[in-house]
């Protein structure tokens, strides 16, 4: 016999039917399908929240108006960067009275978050937001989304929110694998779909990467960077020493996250910005600047906007590459990524790093040279070179046993796009 179904029982049915059930098994929300690409407070902006004294550097509305404005007119917005993101410090120190809700601090956010979401938006950008799922943020500025999973990814759907950073302090090991799987279903049940970047492997002493890539589009599995480059070498060095397991479980959606792109700000010379944008593109890295864009130095922000390098870091293959050799103080790193030819060999991106610290010349450019084939080079049509730094320089056909000769700057990298030739 049929049974008439009440409205709210078909509107389930339809919702179930619709694919929507899928979505609350695991993270599947169709996110980040290329490694997302924008901008966040941290580390540049750390937890500044003093507006009196320091009006041009605290956590406030102004930042992020005068920062959603730079991403358009500077151009970097057009070349892919898209997210806004808010860091820790964002919020009032409790939750609303009445309902729980967390609250911006008003006096650094007077329009209130649905508001100053929609000014991201209107800018044709992504707006961002910081938790954690644990008792506290990790400055201890706000509370934790502990108890209030529910609430919290409501409150951030009503307010336009397309990008939770969700950090793991304050919070035991237990709660951690239990929170982040929880909260990303609350995310979903939303219905409003946002990318989730979680800190998780970052709290566990033995983090299980199958189970976090389920759950996560991106994951921190490193401390936090510092402008250095010392800290972006001890990143690589993180990321190498455990790249198959971090390579296995990364892949479209799912993406290993360094942390941001310190470019732009104190300490890094030019030649370390090259390696840390051209290394953070091999490992299909999410690109998030961290720096005030109005001082960008022209040439810096022309690395950042490097429409090749980018590219490689968008590669359709999506497949994350690796540091493939390292022989003293040089590594090579080579990424597999289209085009391909017509039978089935892939081209390559492939950086040569001089870490400098020679004994005889610690701080000097070096020669460095290997065939090719030994980097896994091998199609026989061979490869035509371009650098990645400069498109106009067009190196030539190399074959798999050519050797590739380079000469590095200390502390410095080489990249160069290896596309393989037809197969005639
Ligand atoms: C942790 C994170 C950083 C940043 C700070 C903010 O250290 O790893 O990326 O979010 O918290 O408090």
């Amino acid at each position: 016999m049929l049974v008439p179904k009440s409205h709210l029982e078909i509107v389930l049915i339809l919702f179930l039917s619709c694919g929507a059930f899928q979505s609350v098994h695991g993270l599947e929300n169709g996110l980040a399908l290329v490694p997302p690409m924008g901008w966040m407070t941290f580390e540049r902006f750390r937890c500044m929240t003093n507006c009196e004294l320091f009006p041009r550097d605290c956590i406030s509305e102004a930042l992020i108006r005068r920062t959603a404005d730079l991403l358009v007119s500077e151009g970097y917005a057009a070349v892919g960067y898209q997210y806004l993101i808010i860091d820790d410090c964002w919020m009032e120190a409790s939750r609303d009275r009445a309902t729980h809700e967390l609250q911006p601090n008003l006096n650094r956010f007077p329009s209130g978050m649905r508001v100053l979401g929609d000014y991201i938006h209107y800018n044709g950008l992504k707006f961002g937001l910081y938790h954690d799922v644990g008792e506290k943020t990790c400055m201890f500025r706000g509370p934790g989304a502990a108890r209030h999973f529910e609430l919290d990814a409501q409150t951030f759907a009503s307010w336009g929110v397309d990008y939770v950073k969700m950090d793991g302090c304050y919070a035991t090991e237990e709660d951690i694998d239990r929170g982040y799987p929880d909260f990303g279903m609350a995310m979903n049940l939303t219905g409003k779909p946002m990318v989730y970047s979680c800190s998780w492997p970052f709290y566990k002493s033995k983090p299980d990467y199958a189970l976090i890539a389920k759950h996560c589009n991106l994951w921190r599995f490193a401390a936090d960077v510092q402008d250095s480059f010392a800290s972006v070498i001890k990143i690589m060095s993180r990321y190498s020493n455990k790249q198959d397991v971090l390579i296995a479980n990364a892949g479209p959606g799912r993406w290993n996250d360094p942390d941001m792109l310190v470019l732009g700000n104190f300490r890094l010379s030019y030649d370390a910005s090259r390696v840390q944008l051209a290394i953070w593109a091999v490992m299909g890295a999410p690109l998030i600047m961290t720096n005030d864009l109005e001082t960008v130095r022209p040439e810096i922000k022309q690395l950042l906007q490097n429409r090749d390098i980018i590219a490689i870091d968008q590669d359709s293959l999506g497949q994350p590459g690796k540091m493939v050799l390292k022989v003293q103080n040089f590594q090579v790193w080579v990424r597999s990524v289209n085009p391909m030819n017509d039978v089935g060999d892939n081209s390559f991106a492939v950086a040569f790093v001089n870490q400098g610290g020679y004994a005889l010349c610690p701080l000097c450019p070096q020669k460095f040279e290997v065939p090719l084939h030994r980097l896994g080079l091998k199609s026989r049509m061979g490869y035509n070179v371009m650098d990645l730094f400069n498109s106009t320089e067009n190196l030539g056909l190399f074959k798999p046993k050519d050797r590739f000769i380079t000469r590095i700057n200390p502390e410095g990298i080489t990249f160069y796009k290896f596309t393989v030739m037809a197969n005639y």
